[in-house]
């Protein structure tokens, strides 16, 4: 969730570090800070507030140095305060640490540094670590020697990268929280996401768990702990640095919204075999999901929506399905045997409670599949197979472009999964396929044409907001009620249609627009959900294709063209996603970062 940044090079480190935090601040954003090696030591800027405030208070009297370490701060120990903004030092110039993750250990560390003199001044627990290796400097170690022997005394999950006063030197080790390494001629970078030094290099390599990295004026030593070489391999990062900003639009998020027919085009790409009119995923042999009989999808937030979109249509296929939230797997998870496929679904592929989960169905030996974005993340690696969504960065902390990525791989995946396991394509494949051809387009289409501003405008004041649904519908209604909640900190709720009568509709007022969504499935009583709420007073918004019934009954229509059944409800989510975005808007929220949340949640 806290963005790390580190920079070796000729030059001054200030302004690649300051942009790299500025990239990164969708990670994490309530206190910021650098470091720089100076001529007699480490000078640390750093406090509460974006990095628009740590720029003001460096202000004319900027650090000079051309090693330097930044961080973006999303508290897990101790408020946002200027003493807990990382990064931390050993309370001298001489060590400074920039840390994501949470140390197990720490207070026990902390205890044993206090018995031996050592004085802190945060509440955090990356402080120890500047102790840690000043402790083990003190005792007579190298520099390497002592940062290799801190990292070995740590419990728990870190990306870290340290300074140490007098070289051109930045060490690093990865354990369970993302760390990559950015080379160009001359200048070196390690963050904890490529947005942060894509103006300055595209040729990256993702750390794995273990990795401890020694970055100076000549390259990259890569090694393990105890300083054995290791070979990793660099990639190239396609997207440009243009990609990962805002562009033309106002905010990431309307940016991210108006992308997905490109992302969706990407995410087919190859993807299905026109010749025979078959899904291939080359991703998997044919027959790989000859043996399953039963799958599990575990996921958080707007990816459980979308795992929900994924189970509900593998149920329609025939193929046993449950959707399951990854924080309540550890209490609750269904049995697993040698025919359960797990799939876990996550943008970042960082999330901690989702790769606890995937890490709870490895042990228990299911196969496992990871649906993600992110090439290189954790959850990409710790599962047996993956499949890539290719949403391009999602740089805004609402979910959207990967939701209908997400969305789309499953309806694919499971179709392949119910092909191997009845041993032939399922029937709606026919109008599965063309469907899927033209949902760029129908995007393209809705997003010109769409009045969900005027939609938003009308509604902008209300009480409450109610989604409702059914079948793929629901999952949808789901997901356009957290967004709506997320960006626009207005209540709002999602109920399966049926649900309404058996309490919410306590709720409604004529303060409280309902949008149901239209999806074929059973819409004649979703209609019916929707007018009860009408009775009562409730505007009511449908979504759905134009010559539907429900645009006579609602009081308003938001548009989405005829598509599959399948892919209805995507369209209606694209409307709902412009929706939110548009009351937020108008009630002039933060909509890229939401108070309170983070891009990625790696703390369980
Ligand atoms: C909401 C949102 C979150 C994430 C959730 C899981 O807009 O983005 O609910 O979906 O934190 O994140 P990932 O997909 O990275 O596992």
């Amino acid at each position: 969730m806290c963005g790390i940044i580190g920079r070796v090079g000729d030059g001054n480190a200030l302004e690649p570090l300051l942009t790299g935090l500025e990239n990164l601040e969708y990670r994490g954003y309530d206190s910021a800070g650098v470091a720089v090696q100076n001529g007699s030591g480490i000078d640390v800027q750093k406090r509460s507030g974006k990095v628009d405030e740590l720029k003001a208070s460096i202000g004319d009297t900027p650090l000079e140095g051309e090693v330097g370490i930044g961080h973006t701060r999303w508290s897990t120990h101790g408020p946002p305060t200027d003493a807990n903004a990382h990064p931390h030092t050993d309370g001298t110039k001489d060590v400074a640490v920039v840390h994501n993750g949470i140390i197990e250990n720490y207070a026990e560390l902390k205890a044993w540094l206090a018995d031996h003199g050592h004085e802190f001044t945060s509440d955090t627990d990356t402080e120890v670590i500047p102790h840690l290796i000043q402790f083990y400097l003190d005792d007579g170690m190298g520099n390497e020697a002592a940062f290799r022997r801190a990292i070995g005394d740590l419990e728990g999950s870190y990306a870290v990268t340290a300074m140490l006063s007098g070289e051109h030197v930045l060490y690093a080790a990865r354990q369970g929280s993302p760390l990559v390494v950015g080379m160009e001629d001359g200048e070196y970078f390690l963050a904890s996401d490529v947005p942060a030094f894509l103006e300055y290099t595209d040729s990256v390599v993702y750390l794995e768990d273990g990795d401890v990295v020694i970055v100076d004026d000549d390259g990259v030593e890569f090694t393990d702990l105890e300083g054995n070489p290791v070979a990793r391999e660099s990639e190239t990062i396609e997207w440009d640095p243009e990609q990962a900003g805002k562009g033309e639009y106002d905010h990431f998020m309307l940016k991210e919204i108006h992308e997905q027919p490109t992302s969706l085009t990407q995410a087919l790409e190859g993807r299905i075999d026109p010749e025979n009119g078959r899904i291939a995923l080359s991703d998997f042999e044919p027959g790989t999901f000859a043996d399953v009989e039963s799958v599990q999808l575990l996921a958080c937030g707007t990816s459980y929506h979308a795992a929900l979109y994924g189970s509900l249509a593998l149920n329609q296929a025939g193929i046993q399905s449950t959707a399951l939230l990854a924080n309540e797997y550890s209490v609750s998870a269904p049995p697993i045997d040698d025919e359960t496929l797990v799939i876990a679904v996550t943008q970042s592929g960082e999330t901690a409670d989702t790769l606890s989960a995937l890490r709870q169905a490895n042990a228990a030996g299911a196969t496992t599949v990871t649906v993600t974005n992110v090439v290189g993340s954790t959850a990409a690696r710790e599962a047996d197979e993956t499949l890539f969504i290719r949403a391009g960065p999602e740089i805004g902390v609402a979910a959207t472009k990967t939701f209908s990525s997400q969305a789309v791989m499953l309806l694919l995946l499971g179709q392949c999964i119910a092909a191997d396991h009845h041993g032939e394509p399922p029937a709606d494949l026919e109008t599965l396929l063309p469907a899927l051809a033209t949902m760029p387009d129908a995007i393209d289409g809705l997003l010109e044409t769409s009045e969900a501003d005027a939609i938003a405008e009308q509604y902008a004041h209300s009480q409450s907001y109610f989604f409702i649904g059914r079948g793929l519908g629901f999952s949808v209604a789901l997901e356009g009620a957290l967004k709506f909640k997320e960006i626009t900190y207005e209540h709002a709720e999602g109920f399966a249609s049926g649900e309404l009568k058996h309490g919410p509709l306590a709720l409604v007022t004529p303060d409280t627009p309902v949008f149901a969504v239209f999806t074929g499935e059973e819409d004649e009583k979703t209609l019916k959900n929707a007018e009860e709420a009408q009775t009562r007073g409730a505007p009511v918004v449908a979504v759905c294709p134009d010559d539907h019934r429900a645009v006579d009954v609602a009081d308003e229509h938001l548009s989405i063209p005829e598509t599959a059944p399948d892919l209805a409800g995507l369209l209606a989510n694209v409307q709902l996603q412009l929706v939110s975005y548009h009351a937020a808007d108008l009630l002039d929220r933060p909509i890229d970062k939401p108070r309170n949340l983070a891009k990625s949640v790696t703390v369980e």
